[in-house]
């Protein structure tokens, strides 16, 4: 029979891979439509209510695209909605969010080094945050501080910096980062399903009706429309910053996350000006690699103390069946001379200065903690070593795999699954 775990890899993996599709259609319809926007020219020939048109070449054809505010004359029997990219975006991250930070949130979202919490309750608190972050956001668009376009923006990006503080102190750092990136996805496409496309809809059935589009609908569906601009970039970096440990594994991650908020605008500023053909500031790009080079040297102050954490509550640790198995002596001989050196909090192997996706793999306890993924990634595949760089032996691997044989005797016993 295939092990369960290979099949939650690879349902993880297709969910992962239709995720970045559908963020790719997402992102780039959002960014097309931004620039055409932008663009738009007036011209002495434009229809009845048309505000701009641009012409564009592409895929072997002319478009001439034609903007109308409010509406055309007359509505089109037919129109093409954008809502989807983004649903589906959100859709599938929330999948992924449960299927490795939910059910594996031993190791993934919790950090007993940093606060001691049953998985439950982490799980609970990302929902809850994950939730009240939209609401909290709402509710501040919404009241007169709405009106003010700047200051609620600022207002805005210390609520992102105390959210990531706060998921700093909880998560581990892996966590806490997505988590601020899921936090701000969150917010974005509740944008378009709660408020964009709803007042859209409420616009256009009032045009069908004959009536007059109350103007309050297209502003605030155009103040969404430009905090998810502005939000774009910074989500995209936390949810790669998964793979960099430099990024996330540092006392400052959170506020490596605000820098990058910073960065984010920055870069936007930059190119929403381009597009409306006012000017090209040129210093947005000085100002966004300074702030990238704090961004290295917090990465580097803030590397993780080399000293063990004593407070750590023992018994969750050591009442486990991981290490309770028979052969469990012969699996640490073989991870501490085969993946130590890299996986260590100061590895000696060239060229690796933290351990990868910060595993740290030098006794009892971590090796019980990463249990099933040592299992996955050099017991059930070849994934780890890397080019099986240390020479592991298949009989080596093998006895990873009787360790997991043994792991689940041990449960049947128990009667624990
Ligand atoms: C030469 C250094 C090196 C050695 C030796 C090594 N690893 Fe790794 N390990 C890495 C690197 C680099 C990564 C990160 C790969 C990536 O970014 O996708 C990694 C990633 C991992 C991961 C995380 C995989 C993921 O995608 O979440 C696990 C688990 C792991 N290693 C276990 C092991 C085990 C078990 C051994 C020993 C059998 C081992 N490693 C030996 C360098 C090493």
């Amino acid at each position: 029979m295939i092990e369960v775990a290979v099949i939650l890899d690879w349902l993880t993996f297709a969910v992962r891979w239709l995720h970045v599709i559908v963020a790719i259609a997402w992102i780039g319809s959002s960014f097309y439509f931004i620039a055409l926007d932008l663009g738009l020219r007036k011209s002495k020939n434009l229809p009845v209510n048309a505000y701009g048109e641009e012409w564009q070449v592409h895929g072997g054809g002319f478009y001439h695209l034609t903007k109308y505010l409010v509406a055309p004359k007359t509505l089109p029997e037919h129109l093409v909605w954008f809502k989807w990219e983004s649903y589906s975006t959100w859709l599938s991250g929330f999948t992924l969010l449960i299927l490795i930070y939910y059910l594996g949130a031993d190791i993934y979202l919790i950090d007993i080094n940093k606060f001691d919490l049953p998985n439950w309750a982490g799980i609970l608190i990302s929902l809850f945050s994950l939730s009240f972050g939209w609401l909290f956001y709402d509710f501040l668009c919404k009241s007169p501080l709405g009106k003010k376009q700047s200051l609620l923006m600022i207002i805005l990006f210390f609520v992102l910096l105390g959210i990531s503080w706060f998921y700093a102190q909880i998560f581990t750092g892996r966590a806490a980062l997505l988590h601020i990136g899921a936090f701000t996805a969150t917010i974005m496409s509740a944008n378009v399903f709660f408020i964009i496309i709803p007042n859209q809809k409420i616009a256009v059935a009032k045009l069908k009706a004959k009536q007059k589009v109350p103007a309050y609908l297209g502003e605030q569906a155009k103040q969404r429309s430009l905090h998810n601009n502005y939000l774009t970039l910074p989500v995209i970096f936390l949810m790669l910053s998964i793979h960099y440990p430099l990024a996330f594994a540092t006392n400052y991650n959170w506020l490596i996350a605000g820098l990058i908020f910073l960065i984010g605008v920055l870069i936007r500023h930059y190119f929403n000006s381009k597009h409306a053909r006012k000017a090209k500031p040129n210093w947005t790009w000085i100002l966004a690699a300074l702030l990238f080079m704090l961004i290295i040297w917090l990465s580097y102050i803030g590397r993780p103390a080399t000293t063990e954490n004593e407070n750590l509550s023992e018994t969750k640790i050591n009442n486990n069946i991981y290490s309770a198995t028979k052969n469990f002596t012969q699996v640490k001989n073989i991870i501490l001379t085969r993946c130590s050196m890299c996986h260590a909090k100061e590895p000696v192997y060239e060229g690796i200065y933290q351990a990868p996706k910060n595993i740290i793999l030098e006794n009892d306890k971590d090796i019980a903690k990463y249990a099933k993924q040592i299992i996955l990634q050099a017991g059930l595949s070849y994934a780890m070593p890397p080019a099986n760089i240390s020479f592991m032996e298949d009989e080596e691997r093998q006895i990873l795999v009787e360790w997991l044989e043994q792991i689940r005797e041990i449960r049947n016993v128990n009667h624990e699954y």
